[in-house]
């Protein structure tokens, strides 16, 4: 059954954003379907997004690869963009959380970028992440047995991997990092659950979160810890943050520091749970955890579509014309299984495929700085989890989370199945 409203190119028509190749769609049951979709159209092709805003998808690396390393012609400031400033975005626009954020290091550029980004940086160098391996590993294996125990008193031994891993590790490294109380974490549940649906308006989620960062900044401004927050507040004089910049940083922090690499794990598994013979080879030890945690990077990459570069000029790409004041989206789940770039095999999961380097994390100025952090989390904690339980298997699949920009499921039901009864044939069918 095909949902999603999709607009054919009008042929020998230049491409507009008044001619959509695709209105994507938070119910759509396939988000690689309307991957292939934006690929098959161009490098960069008109989308329409949920509540009807119109912006350029972004499917093919090398194109990504311009864009992103031209902050001058494709700015991160939303003040670029035209709609906005045309007052043509609903105010209650279920996306705006996310492509409309408060100013942090995500929407500037130049100076104001460096400026901003550059006390993060620090904090995420490969040695600081890796003194994070051994706080890593043990609140894995805590969770670990938290899985087992939740699956012994279940009923058919199924749990939630999402709820009682996936979730709570990287919540608990970054708030381990920043300084976030454990008693929150239900609260900053909560409220991302809500920023990253886009059937519901994120106005009110955004506003407790933001509320809760600005008395967490001031009580760690009356007394420092030593967390992230706390060197924030303590950076000298001609480096300091304003409160305007601080609290949404952080607020980016927390949700670009879990969201994505929740997201890593799930897709992980399933992606794991699909390909037994590949999995073998991992137990193995005949492939790294590393190398397969980049091949599911690439081929189920957790922020499938990310917002938003905007045109400052009028300016050609690749043939296709976009105005200044448009905004342009990087479709990462469309580049990941580019066959131009990857074979035409690029459909597949294998962990054998020689490297190629998958732009999931980003490119240039804005490149995610938790990079590291994510692939430590990612290779620890599938690593622990099939060693541990090497007959896990997934139980009744889930819908999608409603999400365009998350690739994402709202649960992972698992069975901790014995070894002994491990599927032993990877799914043919692609997930
Ligand atoms: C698998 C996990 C992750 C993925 C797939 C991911 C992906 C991305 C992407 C695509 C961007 C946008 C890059 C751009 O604008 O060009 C980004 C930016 C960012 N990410 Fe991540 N990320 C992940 C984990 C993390 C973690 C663990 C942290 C924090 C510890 C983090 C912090 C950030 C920040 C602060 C930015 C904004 C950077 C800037 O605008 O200069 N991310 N990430």
């Amino acid at each position: 059954m095909d949902l999603s409203p999709a607009i054919p190119a009008t042929a020998g028509q230049p491409l507009s954003l008044k001619r959509p190749v695709l209105v994507l769609d938070p119910a759509s049951p396939d988000m690689h379907r309307d991957a292939a979709r934006m690929r098959a159209a161009g490098p960069v092709v008109p989308v329409t997004l949920p509540g009807d805003v119109a912006c350029w998808a972004v499917t093919r690396n090398a194109s990504a690869r311009i864009i992103q390393s031209d902050p001058g012609t494709f700015s991160a400031d939303r003040a670029h963009w035209r709609a906005l400033k045309d007052g043509e975005v609903p105010e209650d626009w279920s996306l705006r959380g996310l492509a409309v954020p408060r100013r942090s290091l995500v929407t500037v550029d130049g100076l104001d970028h460096r400026r901003l980004r550059k006390p993060l940086a620090s904090a995420f160098t490969a040695r600081r992440v890796e003194e994070l391996r051994t706080y890593i590993e043990t609140t894995t294996a805590r969770l670990l047995n938290v899985l087992a125990a939740t699956a012994a008193n279940a009923s058919g031994g199924v749990v939630d991997f999402r709820k009682t891993l996936a979730w709570p590790l990287p919540m608990t490294v970054i708030s381990h990092l920043l300084g976030v109380p454990q008693r929150d974490h239900a609260d900053l549940r909560r409220w991302c659950q809500v920023i990253f649906d886009d059937t519901q308006d994120p106005a009110d989620a955004l506003m407790a979160f933001h509320d809760y960062l600005t008395r967490l900044v001031a009580l760690r401004r009356r007394a420092p810890q030593d967390d992230l927050i706390s060197a924030l507040l303590s950076l000298p004089d001609d480096q300091q943050l304003t409160d305007e910049e601080l609290i949404p940083t952080a607020q980016v922090l927390v949700i670009a520091g879990h969201e994505t690499t929740v997201h890593l794990l799930v897709n992980g598994v399933r992606a794991l749970c699909g390909h037994p013979q590949q999995l073998e080879l991992l137990l193995r030890g005949k492939v790294s955890w590393e190398t397969a945690v980049e091949e599911i990077l690439r081929w189920q990459p957790p922020t499938a579509n990310f917002l938003a570069r905007f045109a400052t000029r009028d300016v050609t790409v690749d043939g296709v014309d976009i105005a200044a004041g448009d905004m342009v989206m990087l479709s990462y789940i469309a580049m990941g299984r580019d066959e131009e770039r990857y074979g035409p095999d690029a459909g597949r999961f294998d962990i054998n495929r020689v490297p190629r380097s998958h732009l999931s994390f980003g490119y240039g100025t804005h490149r995610c700085p938790g990079e590291r952090l994510a692939r430590l989390e990612g290779a620890l904690a599938l690593r622990a989890l099939f060693t541990r339980f090497p007959g896990l298997a997934l139980a009744d699949p889930p819908p999608r989370s409603p999400s365009v920009l998350m690739n994402s499921y709202p649960r992972l039901p698992v069975r901790l199945t014995p070894s002994a009864d491990r599927p032993t044939a990877d799914t043919p069918a692609e997930v």
